[in-house]
């Protein structure tokens, strides 16, 4: 969106939603605390259209309309949000005119963009060139030796730069100013000032493209041995080496919604001739939130496949939380017999190398094996260390289903009593998660496979604890610490617990109408509205009993689900075992 959350809650701020109505001719009469009037949106005789003042929203009792000022002129006057955040601004003479400035800055900043773009691809295609040329037939030799195709040189765009000078001279010939090829990393210039030289020369050379196809900087790899191995672009107004992920713009055209996550160039090249096409690289900088916010545009789940030394197992066990967390999932492939999947392949073939990724162990296996290298668990001491890290390893797992299917695969491993560990997980604090971010889980769908949609009973659970949450900011700590979002079941209901949790993680106070700006669609705001004016009296007047009783009502109703899809013994047998769980939990809310 082109303006800021604190901009359109200023408008909203200014514009009262009565005298908004009343300015559209619908006359409203004071009945408490709440005006109300005929409905605009339906035919009505009798009023059943109220406006509270305090929560700056409305509702219809009869057709069930209900919003903010904004959602009230965009329905009044059929028009999109942006125009109707124009209309409240004028109508307060609020200037937008800084956003727009923020937006021709932007727009400036782009152009910018599109020329560092340019001179990256003109570079691009003059290192193919040159590769393709006489020069190039040292590099060429080099790839046809490491058993890289032709088509797999055109497909990444391979390339080889020659003599230092070569694309100093190409580029400035077409009129670049030095001072911008030096910005962009592809020249440097001398100490003195007085010469430039080409940062690139005798390498084979990767260009690196984001999503959308732009090339953004530049690999190249030494022909032969020497230091470095691999000299990277610099950072530049378009290359941030932190966000970057090698052969996205390959792998996302594929439509595998799992990404093999590799190390190095080599090994997502040699992956894709292999015919694993879903194939991306952190190069060599660790894996970090950027990374993934761009993974989940393009996948649901991830295999590490990281090199097999110890930095690389370093690097998983570091990668993994950081996937998880975005609500990912994480397996792991990891080998003795082979450097990298690069060595792999060449070692075993892409068909082996495909089938020990079908057979991916879990980012959980993976972590619990590391630490039974670690450990010698037949000593006493040892074995209680091993204990605490596994526990700790549980306790982060946020399902409360796959928590127990690891802690039995622990007690499997070890021989450790499931007692122990569960007595160390109770302390933890953590044997049913909380939410410490929002975030949407996806619960296993072999499982959900035949789940049904909730009763009214359930869906007035969900909105009653919402409405209590918040008011209620005691409630809204106690709930979210045993509650978590996975156990919501209908996707807006989810959405708002989401924002609500997200809140009370800030410790902010939850205004109805400003929460409501949280969502986009009148469908979904609509909703919204209809919870917090569903009933007349501001003050929710609860206790901590049918708090209690809400939540088991929702966790009980989350465990169904699964049940109806369990299909063996052992499964019933734990998810039994999570109801115990949740039967005896008894949230305290404390007054103080
Ligand atoms: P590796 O040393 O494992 O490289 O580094 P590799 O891909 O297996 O290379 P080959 O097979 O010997 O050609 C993994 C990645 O780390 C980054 C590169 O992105 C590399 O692909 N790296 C490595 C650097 O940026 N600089 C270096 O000097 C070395
Ligand atoms: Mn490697």
């Amino acid at each position: 969106m082109l303006y800021s959350d604190d901009v359109i809650e200023e408008v909203r701020y200014g514009n009262d939603i009565v005298d908004v109505v009343s300015s559209y001719n619908i006359s409203l009469k004071q009945r408490g605390g709440n005006f109300l009037g005929l409905c605009p949106f339906h035919n009505e005789k009798t009023p059943s259209f109220s406006v509270s003042s305090d929560k700056q929203m409305y509702k219809c009792f009869g057709c069930g309309e209900g919003g903010n000022v904004y959602s009230f002129v965009m329905k009044m006057d059929n028009v999109e949000f942006k125009e109707a955040l124009n209309m409240l601004a004028n109508r307060i003479n609020y200037k937008l005119s800084q956003t727009d400035n923020l937006h021709r800055q932007r727009k400036a900043g782009n152009d910018n963009k599109d020329r560092c773009f340019e001179i990256n691809k003109l570079s691009a295609r003059f290192f193919y060139d040159t590769l393709m040329s006489e020069a190039g037939e040292i590099a060429r030799k080099y790839l046809d030796n490491r058993k890289i195709s032709k088509n797999t040189i055109v497909k990444y765009g391979l390339g080889y730069s020659g003599n230092s000078g070569e694309l100093y001279t190409y580029l400035t010939d077409l009129g670049y100013d030095p001072n911008e090829l030096v910005s962009l990393g592809l020249i440097v210039k001398s100490k003195n000032e007085e010469k430039y030289f080409d940062r690139f020369y005798n390498r084979l050379i990767f260009p690196i493209l984001d999503g959308r196809g732009n090339v953004t900087g530049f690999g190249g790899r030494i022909i032969g041995s020497g230091e470095p191995k691999y000299l990277n672009s610099k950072e530049t107004p378009v290359f941030d080496k932190s966000k970057n992920l090698y052969g996205i713009n390959i792998a996302r055209r594929n439509r595998n919604r799992e990404l093999i996550l590799v190390e190095g160039y080599m090994d997502v090249v040699a992956l894709y001739q292999g015919g694993i096409e879903n194939v991306v690289a952190s190069l060599g900088t660790s894996f970090n939130q950027n990374h993934v916010r761009v993974l989940k545009r393009y996948c649901d789940s991830v295999i590490l496949a990281f090199d097999s030394d110890q930095a690389g197992i370093t690097a998983a066990l570091k990668a993994m939380p950081i996937i998880a967390q975005n609500g990912l999932r994480v397996k792991v492939f990891s080998t003795n017999e082979a450097k990298d999947p690069d060595d792999y392949i060449k070692k075993f073939g892409k068909d082996k190398l495909k089938e020990q990724f079908s057979n991916a162990k879990s980012g959980i296996t993976f972590q619990i094996e590391c630490l039974l290298k670690k450990y010698d668990i037949k000593k006493p001491d040892e074995s209680v260390m091993f204990t605490t890290d596994a526990v700790k390893i549980l306790s982060e797992i946020d399902s409360s289903i796959e928590q127990d299917v690891y802690l039995r695969q622990v007690v499997d491993l070890t021989g450790i009593s499931d007692f122990a560990i569960r007595t160390e997980l109770a302390k933890t604090g953590k044997t049913l998660s909380p939410p410490v971010k929002p975030r949407r889980i996806k619960p296993p769908t072999e499982v959900l496979m035949s789940a049904s949609k909730p009763n009214k009973a359930v869906t007035e659970a969900y909105k009653r604890l919402i409405m209590i949450m918040a008011y209620e900011p005691q409630v809204r700590n106690e709930v979210s610490k045993y509650l978590s979002i996975d156990e919501i079941h209908v996707d807006i209901y989810r959405d708002i617990f989401s924002n609500i949790f997200e809140l009370c993680f800030k410790n902010e106070q939850i205004y109805p109408a400003e929460f409501l700006n949280r969502f986009e669609t009148p469908e979904d705001q609509k909703v919204v509205a209809n919870i917090f004016l569903s009933n007349d009296d501001i003050y929710i007047s609860t206790t901590e009993k049918e708090v209690n009783g809400l939540v088991k009502k929702i966790k009980d109703y989350h465990i169904n689900q699964y049940m109806v899809g369990a299909n063996d013994d052992e499964s019933l047998k734990n998810l039994e075992n999570m109801r115990k769980t949740f039967v005896d939990l008894y949230i305290k809310i404390s007054d103080g």
